[in-house]
């Protein structure tokens, strides 16, 4: 096959920082005229349309770097998604953040459930049956909620199974620990308080038999139901109680504590998996061998060089 001749591109049409450098003592770029198109042609000028477009595209960036210029918030995302994570990290590592998906679920749906529903004895029951039956897609949004809760419970107790296997609750991250059982305890408040909400025959009766549980507890457990059930009945004031508990008290105080968590998970990292071994450090030879005249990995007896 006749081999094609090699196409030559003058230097003064390549962008500078794409030129060859010259040969030593060339010169640098050689004086070649521009093709005759170039000096005629006028330079490539946007319109004012374009101009519009173009800083339309980058108002969200200079948006943000707007905000990032007052709040600084760019160094902390970086060193938190650019943090380095124990080598063998897998799947069962992103339980915890599984479980925090399905709380933002629950927060979300929980604020257009509040929307629709009415907190009364009386009219409880049928602002639940108006979501379901009426609301658009008051069904599935109220689904999500009530499945949603589960899900949260199950995937909160694999999440602190992991932590507990893998020993993350050994020193340093005990504290984290504490506050984990927190939020399985406040985990475990939501569901319970959100059950009776729907005020129909199985809430009502379950949360009698929950209430009782609770009165069987050392100590504080009689005190513990009394102020739950909110009288000496389950009624209409247990409702605002557990409506009140349900809505603000606990999913504030849940808030609170995922970012306490958050912060340690991040200031202390995650703990690698029991099986991988640590890397031996590299230690100085021992001083009686140094003594011997025995050529150690570089360091002295006496801390100087060797
Ligand atoms: C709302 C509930 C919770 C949320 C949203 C949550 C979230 C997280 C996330 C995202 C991590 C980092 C990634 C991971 O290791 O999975 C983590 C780590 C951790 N969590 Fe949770 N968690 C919750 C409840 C709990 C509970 C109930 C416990 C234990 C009783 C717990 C103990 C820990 C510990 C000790 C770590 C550090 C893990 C390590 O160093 O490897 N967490 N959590």
């Amino acid at each position: 096959m006749p081999k094609l001749p090699s196409l030559k591109i003058p230097d003064a049409v390549v962008p500078p920082p794409l030129r060859k450098p010259a040969k030593p003592g060339a010169g640098g770029v050689p004086n070649v005229d521009a093709p005759s198109d170039l000096k005629t042609s006028p330079p490539d000028r946007k319109t004012d349309g374009d101009r519009l477009l173009d800083q339309a595209k980058e108002a969200p960036v200079d948006v943000l770097a707007w905000v990032d210029t007052r709040m600084g918030g760019s160094g902390f995302l970086t060193g938190m998604l650019y943090r380095k994570v124990p080598k063998g990290t897998n799947w069962f590592y992103t339980l915890g953040s599984a479980t925090l998906f399905a709380f933002i679920v629950q927060a979300v749906t929980g604020v257009f459930l509040a929307m629709f529903y009415t907190p009364s004895a009386t009219q409880a029951y049928a602002s639940i049956s108006h979501i379901n039956n009426e609301v658009p897609l008051g069904a599935f949004v109220h689904g999500m909620h009530k499945w949603g809760s589960s899900v949260m419970v199950i995937l909160i107790f694999l999440h602190m199974g992991r932590t507990f296997f893998f020993g993350a609750y050994k020193y340093p991250r005990e504290l984290n620990w504490v506050i984990g059982v927190v939020l399985l305890i406040l985990t475990m408040t939501m569901a319970f308080t959100g059950y009776l909400l729907p005020f129909d025959q199985r809430s009502f009766w379950a949360s009698i038999v929950g209430i009782n549980i609770n009165g069987t507890g050392p100590v504080v457990g009689p005190y513990l139901s009394d102020f739950l059930r909110a009288g000496p009945e389950l009624g209409a004031t247990t409702l605002s109680r557990f409506y009140a508990i349900h809505m603000l008290l606990v999913p504030g105080a849940i808030i609170a504590l995922i970012g306490a968590h958050m912060y340690l998970v991040v200031k202390l990292g995650t703990t690698a998996p029991p099986w991988v071994k640590a890397e031996k450090p590299k230690v100085a030879a021992p001083v009686a061998q140094l003594d011997a005249g025995v050529e150690g990995n570089g360091a002295s007896p006496n801390g100087g060089p060797s």
